[in-house]
């Protein structure tokens, strides 16, 4: 895969949200080591942390920020004033912890998500947006203004079950992308294959809409032992099962067709109004 592949020629990033819906399936597992993946691969790659107050992205990669979302939301930064660079020249901004009473941005909160993100933008090839667990507000109108979504699961019943109800979550409005689904910790191709068979024949079947695949990445103690380590897999251990199923998710990403707008269109979303916790705006001044 080389830099700028997917050549976003209508001049927006590949933007993809990655959501899920049981919890701690490996979402920020896979932003984290796919966003490295294609930074290793030299695109030019955001990281945006939008589990809000709850956001761990900067500890996976053992990173500490001083800002976070928090002050763009609340107008005492930019989003360019947040952002902390990680490996191989990617660019993250961290979500923070603190923000956990906001349920539901406020119309101003998204102006100002996607004002800073219109200009982070123009220099991306790759936007991914990790989002918290569930089918709150705030991840249904980031979902919907992404590009694509990608919807994680495990393998587990209670995973794909949580992962069905996301689909249909995120597929009630007509127009809104044929969603992919990740089958992170899978124990081979056979036992994945058949999470997304199971998966794929229910939207269609319920939800008359079609499920793209992209893959899945193997259960792997080196997935672990790197978030132990505070490092992507992808560069800690590149030969491991995990690291080489990031690579063809990198490469299965990259082959997307971007989808011809100026990436997020977040104003205007019938976001339910939400108060922010006060943060220091002298942090930025
Ligand atoms: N492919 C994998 N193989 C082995 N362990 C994994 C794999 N993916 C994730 N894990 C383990 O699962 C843990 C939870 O993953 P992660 O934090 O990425 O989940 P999450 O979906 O982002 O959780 P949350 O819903 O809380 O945001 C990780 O700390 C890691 O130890
Ligand atoms: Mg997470």
């Amino acid at each position: 895969m080389t830099r700028r592949e997917h050549s976003p020629k209508a001049g927006g990033p590949l933007t993809l949200a990655v959501t899920s819906g049981k919890g701690g399936v490996g979402k920020t597992t896979v932003v984290v080591n796919l966003a490295v993946a294609l930074a290793r691969a030299r695109s030019r790659v955001a990281v945006i942390d939008a589990d809000f107050g709850l956001g761990n992205v900067d500890v996976l990669l053992g990173l500490q920020p001083v800002r976070h979302l928090g002050h763009v939301l609340a107008g005492a930064c930019e989003l360019e004033d947040i952002l902390v660079r990680g490996p191989h020249d990617l660019r993250i901004a961290p979500a923070g912890s603190g923000l956990g009473e906001l349920t539901a941005l406020a119309p101003r909160h998204w102006a100002r998500l996607q004002a800073g993100l219109e200009r982070l933008g123009r220099d991306l090839d790759f936007l991914l947006i990790d989002t918290g667990a569930g089918i709150s507000a705030n991840v249904v109108n980031l979902v919907h203004a992404a590009g694509r979504a990608l919807v994680v699961t495990s393998p587990e019943p209670t995973a794909i079950v949580d992962a069905y109800a996301t689909i249909k979550v995120l597929t009630v409005r007509a127009a809104a992308p044929t969603p992919a689904l990740l089958v992170n910790g899978a124990h081979g191709p056979d036992e994945a294959d058949l999470v997304f068979r199971q998966l794929e024949a229910a939207v269609r079947r319920f939800l008359h809409r079609p499920l793209d695949s992209f893959g899945f990445i193997d259960d792997d103690a080196a997935v672990r032992e790197a978030v132990l380590a505070q490092r992507a897999v992808v560069d800690s251990a590149p030969d491991a099962p995990a690291s080489r199923a990031f690579r063809r998710l990198a490469n299965r990403v990259a082959s997307l067709v971007p989808p011809g707008g100026p990436g997020l269109r977040l104003v205007g979303r019938p976001a339910v109004a939400g108060s922010l916790p006060r943060v220091e705006a002298s942090q930025c001044a």
